[in-house]
């Protein structure tokens, strides 16, 4: 394919040009509190992912198509203040020459879900354009630069988002530390219900800071709890005890209500999981929407879907952690 054909609407073929693909993710707990130094466990959601593709061509200039949300543009210069103009740039700098061509995104994440589409796209695009650019990129230096753009969509993003997504593992996370995936005893079943509400991770964060700065005694304490709940799933999961994870979950659901980042959404659904037999749920991300992620025995799957559908799911989607890639 030529450029020419390119500018003239035609999409990437099946097998031409450079494809990769990142997953979503989902915080199992620690979320909120590890903004503020404490850990928290995030694990990647295979199946649902984000998708880019690059048609190399003659000139300088690389076309970025996003039609998930009608964007085209043409970098450089590209909109000021872009995730992925800061990718670009860096992927630039790093191979010493642009990439020239069509870039195109697609994204099966919900978007402000709290499932990590941004830094899934991100990181899709990372990889494609190293790909290319014949970079050998490590999943550590891929975080790095995803972590980059996700400063541009967030704020003061944590950082758990790009690395549980780059590294495609369960990771132990803490702010400012080397992130450590870690490996699981046991697979473990979950399914993700989307409330359908979509909340700005950055606005419930800015949130949660401004409350803290209000009451920074009562805020710690919540934060410290949250740390206590994170460690025990931890040693859970590492003994494959997946059961008894369940009632942490819960737990860690109710200091998220503490900390006011909840949802009448999410309870319900948190509280309709519980009682069609699920081991655990809460909501998952930064909250006032997005998600719940529900840990639930593979056989009782089908009978959750129903619930959480009839509760007001708008999606539900199922995954094992610890299968196949996500636990080598
Ligand atoms: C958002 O997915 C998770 C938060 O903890 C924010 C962050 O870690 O950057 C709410």
């Amino acid at each position: 394919m030529t450029f020419e054909e390119v500018r003239q609407g035609w999409s990437p073929r099946r097998g031409e040009g450079y494809h990769a693909s990142a997953p979503g993710k989902v915080i199992l707990c620690g979320e909120h509190a590890v903004v503020y130094g404490r850990p928290a466990i995030a694990v990647p959601v295979r199946h649902v992912r984000a998708r880019a593709s690059f048609v190399p061509g003659v000139g300088d200039t690389l076309q970025v198509e996003l039609p998930d949300v009608n964007e085209t543009w043409v970098w450089p210069p590209g909109p000021a203040s872009h995730p992925l103009v800061v990718i670009l740039e860096e992927i630039a700098r790093r191979a010493g020459r642009r990439p020239a061509g069509v870039l195109t995104v697609r994204s099966a994440i919900p978007v402000a879900a709290g499932m990590g589409s941004s830094a899934a796209v991100a990181v899709a695009v990372t990889r494609v354009l190293a790909q290319a650019l014949g970079l050998s990129l490590t999943p550590e230096e891929i975080s790095g630069i995803a972590f980059e753009a996700e400063k541009v969509t967030h704020g003061t993003p944590s950082g758990v988002d790009n690395t549980v997504i780059a590294f495609e593992r369960p990771v132990w996370f803490v702010r400012g530390e080397r992130p450590k995936p870690f490996r699981l005893s046991a697979p473990l079943p979950l399914l993700v219900a989307f409330s359908g509400i979509r909340a700005s991770t950055r606005e419930v964060v800015m949130a949660v800071r401004r409350r803290w700065e209000e009451a920074p005694s009562r805020y710690e304490a919540l934060f410290d709890a949250v740390a206590s709940v994170v460690r025990e799933v931890r040693c859970l999961l590492e003994a494959g005890r997946v059961r008894e994870v369940g009632p942490l979950l819960v737990e860690n659901h109710r200091l998220l209500q503490e900390m006011g980042v909840s949802h009448p959404v999410l309870d319900r659904l948190v509280e309709t999981a519980l009682q069609a037999g699920a081991w655990g749920a809460k909501l998952a991300g930064a909250g006032w929407g997005g998600n719940v992620v529900v840990l639930a025995p593979e056989e009782a799957r089908d009978r959750l879907r129903g619930a959480l559908r009839a509760a007001g799911a708008q999606a539900v989607w199922t995954t094992v952690v610890g299968e196949v890639a996500d636990n080598p």
